[in-house]
């Protein structure tokens, strides 16, 4: 097990050094199909990808279910408990502020919220000889009454080929109902290959091909991450107020001034962003 402060740092470093140059790529599939996604290579270290693939074939064999549909099937696992290196990645990298602040400002899209909870995440595997037939993803989480907006899987099974199938293919409508629809990608799943689309009201619509792997390797594995957001506003009856005492009398600085900073900033809920830097003209 690698340890828990230098492994998830160096995994930070890693994943921010990946994510800078995504935003152009963002922002052309976006324009061009009218939803986002990026393929990011390399995403994690190789040895914590590694573990993820170990951790995924050595998971309890009580906590793992079988989706199947339409010819579908898929195998899911999402409770990460037992699972140190997934559960680490998962909640100290991939759920984490950080990670967050990176999506934001690769994807502009402002508020998005990890499920801690996994609800459809988590582990899947496609065996040999199976698919995901076309259709678009759930939109709506019941259990954090959100709306999903990003889907992202790193693919974790180690040298897997190309050719081997097993791709994500995204196409521009649902081709068992429209003989003329097109593919627009179709992302071989590399080991260590971190992909991200985003989830458009009823679409994108997507498959996965055919798995023609070997049958001494176990499948092609992923661990998935949902992030959502909130379209809520504020209850009228209960509009937003800062912390209330008695008094109104109010002092809130830092503890140690520093000349750089100008004064800290409070939303309009009252909400504290700390300070902002002073302005140097
Ligand atoms: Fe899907």
């Amino acid at each position: 097990m690698i340890s828990p402060i230098d492994g998830t740092l160096q995994n930070i470093m890693q994943y921010e050094s990946n994510m800078i140059n995504k935003k152009l790529e963002w922002e052309k599939t976006k324009t061009e199909d009218g939803f986002g996604r990026v393929v990011i290579d390399n995403f994690l270290d190789e040895e914590t990808c590694m573990k993820l693939y170990e951790e995924c074939m050595n998971a309890p064999k009580g906590g793992w279910t079988v989706f199947t549909r339409a010819n579908s099937r898929m195998e899911e696992f999402n409770d990460l408990i037992s699972l140190p290196t997934a559960h680490r990645v998962t909640y100290d990298i991939m759920h984490s502020g950080e990670f967050l602040y990176q999506l934001e400002n690769m994807t502009g899209i402002v508020g998005l919220l990890p499920d801690p909870h996994l609800v459809g995440a988590g582990y899947s595997i496609l065996r040999n000889g199976t698919i995901l037939a076309p259709h678009y993803d759930f939109n709506w989480n019941d259990r954090l009454r959100l709306h999903r907006k990003l889907t992202s899987l790193l693919y974790i099974t180690p040298n897997w080929k190309s050719d081997w199938g097993g791709h994500n293919v995204v196409w521009d409508g649902n081709p068992e109902l429209n003989p003329n629809a097109k593919i627009i990608e179709s992302t071989a799943p590399l080991f260590n290959r971190f992909v991200i689309n985003e989830n458009i009201p009823k679409g994108p619509v997507h498959s996965v091909s055919e798995v023609t792997c070997p049958d001494d390797v176990y499948g092609r594995c992923a661990i998935r991450f949902f992030y959502y957001v909130s379209t809520s506003e504020y209850d009228k009856e209960n509009p937003p107020h800062r912390s209330t005492y008695s008094s109104n009398e109010y002092s809130h600085h830092k503890l140690h001034e520093e000349e750089e900073w100008n004064g800290h900033f409070v939303g309009n809920g009252g909400e504290d962003y700390g300070y902002t830097p002073k302005i140097v003209n």
